[in-house]
């Protein structure tokens, strides 16, 4: 999609299709809707307000209203989009509006269209300190190139209904500056473009993308982005005593990938901070001799949604340019059952040293990320991030709306959650207080990999990662369940998420 930023009038600009948001503004809990359009343009005014004034359109989120040939506008069609009430929003709302629009033009055809940056009039000075336009701006160009990819690539009958031109409406105000509009425009473009990459890669099945692809497909992009990157294989997990993460992969006929991705901007301080994102790379997980059933055994081809996560989020960090050294790593894999798989009883000797007692093969996440992140920390990480599709349990725990968020440091999280109000996803803290360790003591080995029994599964994972973390600062995401998307959107095609590329790109730039 060819996305660009015009300063015009909106009623003066030429489009198959204009699109302007509506909010509730009724106040009062049983109040009857009173829908205002977010925009100051009285011509857009006049020419909806006969039908708003109807009492049809509510503006609930991801309603839509289509008028064609509306008198006083230069477009041939008006779409008035809801944003819900403006009690509840936020960027998450201007974002999911803006993906509505988009995804009311495809199946008309359509192949441009324009959208009217919300303007702030209809909203309270309140509302307008928790929604500044750079964020607004952001979140509308974000969720319209998120609802623009479908998933379809590989059905022979797929239609091409691609949106080829969108132009964003703007007009500046005393609250809302052309530099500021601009440059939330401009992020918007970065993030959502490196969370589409990271969608794509998670969408491939595990037959295409095996963990040598990925390592090409993250080494192509930090090609184009201009970062350094490294691919090692087998006998480098074999060099570095890789024995966790070896285990996993020496049953599949795939060879492991260790992605390292560096971003190291001119003139970072010696001695300063150097942080670490560590994504799961299991490209499909059987579940090895501890086989899954098969029922829905076909999802795990998105095992890699961490690996996709850092990876995407490394293409952000190296466009937006932080003043802070990140290394990206992927511990990639396919879990596997074979004659030479490793199995329930084995002992396996961790990078650190440690010796695990592997209980379950089906747990193997943790394996892989607990060489990762030993290895981040030897590489001179001083803040560990990680992302991992690691537990059901953490499904059954949070459901599909908010990621399990685990840290050993008050600081970090604080310094995470502050980024969420921009990044607009949501993440829920779990607990991994020592008093759990119990959980993961072994008879025969140091720790065994998986817990005494199936209570709490989302945290008994998060303190097998922490054995190898030590006090280094981390904070480890398990995004089983909100990495993949089962029923499509208003706003957003099913499939892969993309899932904290944003929260992880924001947490790294507060530094
Ligand atoms: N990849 C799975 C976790 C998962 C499950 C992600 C469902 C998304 C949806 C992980 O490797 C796994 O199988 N974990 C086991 C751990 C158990 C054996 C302790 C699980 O969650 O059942
Ligand atoms: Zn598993
Ligand atoms: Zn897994």
């Amino acid at each position: 999609m060819d996305t660009r930023l015009l300063f015009q009038d909106p009623a003066t600009f030429t489009t198959p299709l204009l699109a302007a948001f509506a909010v509730d503004i009724a106040t009062g809990k049983d109040a009857e809707p009173l829908v205002a359009l977010m925009t100051t343009s009285d011509a857009i005014s006049n020419a909806a307000a006969r039908v708003l004034g109807a009492g049809e359109f509510k503006a609930t989120l991801g309603e839509t209203l289509l008028l064609h040939a509306p008198s006083g506008l230069k477009a041939e069609r008006l779409l008035i989009v809801g944003v819900g009430k403006v009690k509840t929003l936020s960027v998450n709302e201007i974002r999911k509006g803006a993906g509505t629009a988009i995804r009311a033009l495809k199946p008309r055809g359509l192949r441009e269209l324009a959208i009217a940056l919300p303007e702030d009039h209809a909203l309270s000075d309140e509302h307008l300190e928790s929604l500044p336009c750079l964020l607004m701006s952001r979140a509308l160009v974000e969720g319209a190139e998120l609802a623009e990819v479908d998933y379809d690539t590989y059905r022979s009958d797929r239609k091409d209904l691609s949106v080829q031109a969108l132009t964003v409406l703007a007009s500046e105000s005393d609250k809302m500056t052309r530099a500021e509009i601009q440059s939330g425009f401009e992020e918007g473009l970065i993030l959502a473009a490196a969370q589409n990459f990271t969608r794509s890669l998670v969408n491939e099945p595990g037959n295409v993308l095996t963990p040598t692809v990925l390592g090409q497909r993250a080494a192509a992009m930090c090609a184009e982005v201009g970062l350094r990157c490294e691919v090692h294989s087998t006998a480098k997990l074999h060099e570095l005593g890789m024995g966790a993460f070896w285990a996993v992969s020496q049953g599949s006929a795939e060879p492991p990938a260790l992605i390292v991705m560096t971003y190291e901007p001119a003139g970072s301080p010696a001695g300063g901070p150097v942080l670490g994102l560590v994504g799961k790379g299991i490209t499909f997980d059987t579940g090895g001799i501890s086989i899954k059933p098969s029922e829905g055994m076909e999802k795990m081809k998105y095992d890699m949604a961490g690996a996709g996560a850092m990876i995407g989020a490394m293409r952000a960090i190296a466009q937006l340019k932080p003043a802070v050294k990140v290394i990206g790593i992927v511990c990639s894999a396919e879990n596997m059952p074979d004659g030479k798989a490793f199995k329930p009883g084995d002992v396996v000797t961790a990078m650190s040293g440690k010796t695990i007692e592997i209980i379950n093969t089906d747990a193997e996440g943790r394996l892989v990320l607990a060489d990762g992140l030993h290895y981040a920390k030897t590489l001179g990480c001083t803040h560990l991030i990680d992302a991992a599709t690691l537990t059901g349990a953490c499904v059954i725990a949070l459901g599909t709306l908010n990621v399990g968020l685990f840290s050993n440091d008050e600081a970090t999280v604080e310094s995470f959650q502050a980024g969420l109000r921009v990044s607009g996803e949501q993440f829920w803290r779990l607990p991994c207080t020592d008093d759990y360790r119990d959980q993961i003591k072994s008879q025969i080995a140091d720790i065994m990999n998986t817990g005494k029994n199936r209570y709490g599964g989302a945290i008994t994972a998060a303190m097998f990662l922490k054995e190898f973390v030590g006090e280094t600062p981390w904070i480890h995401l398990d995004i089983a369940g909100c990495a993949w998307n089962d029923e499509s959107k208003h706003w957003l095609a099913n499939g892969p998420t993309g899932i904290a590329v944003r929260s992880i790109t924001e947490w790294v730039r507060s530094y």
